[in-house]
């Protein structure tokens, strides 16, 4: 990825509420799922801006939530809005080194850049015992895959699967799913609407890496509009085996 092109993904993203798909009542899902207590330290892995947080500090009000992740622009972004909350620590890290105990890793929409298998085992040691850990993950939920989509997701994530090559690569890292739920039509408009206006206002670009940037996320809204029936993004509650 050239400088240029960071840069202008970096100008498209910075301050938008929230870098992928989702929305409050996926976390309360998943922590009631998890069986997660009031008191639980919880790990926002990959925060992006911190839009889940108001979300994981009411699943456990008596709680704490640590919140990282790799860009600085996005903890700054994040502090804004909970630097002042004292059950909030906030940092910028790297999810593949937490260490806990955490009661719940919530990873909304970034596994995938440890992979599901390697970043579950990562995260054994930094699980307290009865701990969960919630991701969400570009999934198909048709065999049937539309042209538009098979191609952008070639580009983008060849490996993406279906809920049983989810399942099986959480259980090839020693877990089980508890749950699982698809993420809502809300919940990507809560990702997309935003984009949209920034994309607009960006228009037509005044680079050739940015109109290649607004071009890539305006196909990206187009096909999930499109075809939102064959793929989307699938939330799984796993647990280790041996807990
Ligand atoms: C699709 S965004 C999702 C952000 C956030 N969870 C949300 O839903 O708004 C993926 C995020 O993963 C972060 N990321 C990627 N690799 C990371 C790593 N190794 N450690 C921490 N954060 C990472 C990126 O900076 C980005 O914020």
């Amino acid at each position: 990825m050239s400088d240029a092109y960071r840069d202008a993904f970096f100008t498209l993203h910075c301050d938008l509420p929230r870098e992928g798909p989702g929305e409050p009542a996926d976390v309360t899902w998943a922590a009631h799922l998890a069986g997660t207590p009031k008191t639980a330290r919880l790990c926002d892995a990959a925060c992006g801006p911190g839009a889940d947080i108001a979300a994981l500090r009411a699943s456990a009000p008596d709680g704490h939530v640590t919140a990282l992740d790799k860009y600085p622009h996005f903890i700054e972004q994040a502090c804004a809005l909970h630097g002042q909350d004292p059950a909030v620590t906030l940092s910028t890290g790297d999810m593949a080194q937490i260490t806990g105990p955490f009661d719940l890793i919530w990873c909304a929409g970034a596994l995938y850049f440890l992979g599901i298998t390697e970043g579950l085992k990562t995260w054994r040691i930094a699980l307290a015992p009865g701990g969960a850990v919630a991701f969400s993950e570009p999934c198909w939920f048709t065999d049937d895959r539309p042209q538009a989509a098979a191609d952008l997701w070639n580009d983008e994530y060849p490996a993406m699967t279906d809920a049983a090559g989810i399942d099986a690569q959480v259980r090839a890292a020693g877990y089980r799913t508890l749950g699982t739920r698809k993420l809502s039509a809300t919940a990507w408009e809560n990702y997309y609407g935003p984009l949209d206006k920034r994309v607009a206002k960006l228009s037509p670009g005044d680079s050739p890496e940015m109109q290649q940037v607004l071009a890539e996320a305006r196909r990206e809204a187009e096909v999930w509009r499109a075809h939102q029936d064959s793929f989307g993004y699938l939330l799984s509650v796993v647990q280790p085996d041996d807990v």
